[in-house]
């Protein structure tokens, strides 16, 4: 290991205080991170850890951050820099390790979408956040756009839904994890439709029918477009269909969205276009801070206050299990796909995979899994957000 620095440093955590967080993965997104904490209000960078020292050193020394601990190991970076939370920047798949390692060492996690490649994976956090009694948050940051918020705000008041239709046509090239992946798409981009759904209604999805494939021309080695049909607990649909190598005609990273209703319909282009076709229904646009900055007002805030975030690990769970939902359905033919069912098998896989018997204890304490996600392992109350607002 190497270090910047060999003395502890001494961080003022009391509120009004910048949170002094260690930032881990210094790659795309979390040299991005780390220049959107080096100006923020709410939180302070005073390390960086990433399997790759000259990386993480590089990251410091380009984003000026003088006296920051650089290392690859999350917990003895976090106790020389005096951190008190982690943000956690990885590739999925290393996601449930260091989330596991910070929580063990008595760090709330903000982490990054999507919490695991499998609910089995995203249930083992769950077990963890519940044993060391601390806060893991999924940063699903693309919950907070303003015009999100006024979109669902008019979503509100159409009565109830038929349907809300979602697309997402996009192209780009980002060598690395992403074009290795099975079900690129699913797992990594439409999480956050997926999540979003959940964010604009208050409906639960109970079964899919998906249908995925990789077009010819594809750069990615999994598949990376798909369609999926799912029934919501209401009745309503969710109808989506998306594509990362489409070569015309793209939308918004948010996906275009459209919903009709018993008053009416709606619409959002993913960016700052809301429109509504009903009698007497307006919307209101608020002026919050948006994406990953408003994501890290929420979990400071929520750490402080002992509030409980909107993405406190146990709730987004069900995010998870649409997009595991959907890559079975469509490596089964398009069957169609329980997520009950499928959360139960998750719960069963997760005892099977445990290594550590004090995790393995908690999960086996569950009557189920639906029991485990029930209560949030964080907080007393829903955190008052001011960008996004609660689900
Ligand atoms: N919210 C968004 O809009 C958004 C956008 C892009 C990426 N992301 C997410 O951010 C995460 C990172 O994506 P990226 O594009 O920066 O990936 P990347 O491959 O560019 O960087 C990941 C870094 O993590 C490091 N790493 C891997 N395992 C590690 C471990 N166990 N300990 C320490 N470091 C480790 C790698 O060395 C690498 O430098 C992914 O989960 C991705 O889905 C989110």
């Amino acid at each position: 290991m190497t270090s910047t620095m060999t003395e502890k440093i001494d961080h003022p955590t009391a509120p009004g205080d910048r949170l002094p967080v260690v930032v881990v993965g210094a790659g795309a997104m979390g040299t991005a991170w780390i220049r959107m904490l080096a100006t923020s209000p709410h939180a302070v960078p005073v390390g960086v850890v990433d399997l790759d020292l000259d990386l993480a050193a590089s990251a410091v020394a380009t984003l000026g951050l003088d006296g920051a601990v650089v290392g690859d190991s999350v917990a003895e970076v976090a106790e020389r820099a005096g951190a008190a939370a982690v943000v956690n920047v990885t590739v999925p798949q290393a996601h449930r390790i260091v989330n596991e390692q910070a929580l063990r060492a008595g760090l709330p996690v903000l982490c990054e979408k999507p919490l695991a490649p499998t609910v089995a994976e995203a249930l083992r956090q769950v077990a963890i956040a519940d044993l060391t009694g601390g806060l893991l948050m999924v940063s699903q940051s693309r919950r907070y756009f303003n015009h999100l918020a006024a979109f669902r705000d008019a979503v509100e008041q159409l009565g109830p839904l038929a349907a809300v239709h979602a697309q997402f046509f996009h192209a780009d090239h980002e060598p690395g994890f992403r074009e290795q992946m099975a079900h690129p798409l699913l797992v990594d981009m439409s999480i956050h439709h997926f999540d979003m759904l959940r964010y604009l209604t208050d409906d639960v999805p109970v079964a899919v029918r998906c249908s995925s494939w990789n077009p010819p021309w594809s750069w990615f080695a999994g598949d990376a477009a798909a369609t999926a049909e799912f029934e919501l607990d209401s009745g309503a649909r969710f109808v989506y269909s998306g594509s990362r190598c489409t070569p015309g005609l793209q939308t918004s990273w948010n996906a275009d969205w459209r919903v009709y209703a018993e008053r009416g319909a709606a619409s959002w282009d993913g960016d700052d276009v809301v429109r509504v076709d009903a009698e007497g229904i307006g919307f209101d646009v608020p002026a919050r801070p948006e994406g990953i900055e408003a994501s890290l007002e929420e979990f400071v805030t929520s750490l402080r206050a002992g509030t409980t975030p909107q993405n406190e690990v146990r709730a987004n769970v069900l995010s998870l299990a649409m997009v595991e939902g959907a890559i079975r359905s469509s490596e089964r033919g398009g069957e169609r796909v329980v997520v009950a069912e499928l959360l139960e098998e998750s719960l069963a896989q997760a005892i099977t995979d445990e290594q550590r018997d004090d995790v393995a204890g908690v999960l086996r304490s569950w009557t189920s899994a639906a029991d485990g996600i029930a209560t949030p392992a964080w907080g007393s109350a829903p955190a008052a957000i001011a960008s996004g607002g609660a689900q």
